[in-house]
C-alpha cells in the first residue's frame, strides 16, 4: 500500500514549486489528507499588498473545501529553510477549523520529513465551534445551507 505521506510530500513539492513568493522568498507548500482519502495541495500567494498575502496552509484548505472535503486527518508544512517551519498562528487556527487535536502535522523540508507534531501540541485550548456553544465534531460535507 502506498504511504500516503510520501504522496503528500510529493504533492506539496508540486505546490511549493509554484509558490508565488516574490516578496519573501520564502516558498511553502502544503498538503492536507481528508478522511476520504483525497489529497489537496496548496502553496503560498503573496500579494505586492504585503498584509493580503495567503499561506500555504489556507491554499490547501481552500480547495479542500471547495471539493467539498470538511475533515483532516493529517498535515505536511514543506519549506525550504535549514529549520523546521512549525504553521504560523493564523494557519493553526484555520486547521483547527477541520481537525482533531490528534491531528498529525508534519514538518518537512526538502529531503523529507523532519518533525511530526499534533494540531493540539500547536494550539491548546483552540477555539472552536464549542467555545460557541456550538456541537463539537467535524463540519458537515458539503456546502453549508443558506439561512431560511
Ligand atoms: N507562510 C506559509 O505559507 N505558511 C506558514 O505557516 C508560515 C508562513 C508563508 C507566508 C509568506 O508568504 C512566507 O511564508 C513568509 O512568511
Amino acid at each position: 500500500m502506498p504511504d500516503p505521506l510520501e504522496a503528500m510530500l510529493e504533492l506539496a513539492r508540486g505546490a511549493l514549486a509554484n509558490a508565488h513568493a516574490p516578496y519573501s522568498r520564502f516558498r511553502v507548500g502544503a498538503c492536507v489528507r481528508a478522511a476520504s482519502g483525497r489529497l489537496y495541495a496548496g502553496c503560498n500567494v503573496e500579494n505586492a499588498a504585503y498584509p493580503v498575502g495567503q499561506c500555504a496552509e489556507a491554499t490547501a484548505i481552500g480547495a479542500m473545501v471547495a471539493a467539498g472535503d470538511r475533515e483532516i486527518v493529517e498535515a505536511v508544512v514543506l519549506t525550504e529553510g535549514a529549520e523546521p517551519c512549525p504553521p504560523c498562528g493564523r494557519c493553526r487556527q484555520q486547521l483547527a477549523e477541520f481537525a482533531p487535536p490528534g491531528a498529525r502535522i508534519h514538518l518537512c523540508g526538502p529531503e523529507g520529513l523532519r518533525v511530526t507534531t499534533t494540531l493540539g501540541e500547536l494550539l491548546p485550548l483552540a477555539f472552536g465551534r464549542d467555545t460557541l456553544g456550538q456541537p463539537g465534531g467535524a463540519p458537515p460535507r458539503g456546502p453549508t445551507e443558506p439561512p431560511t
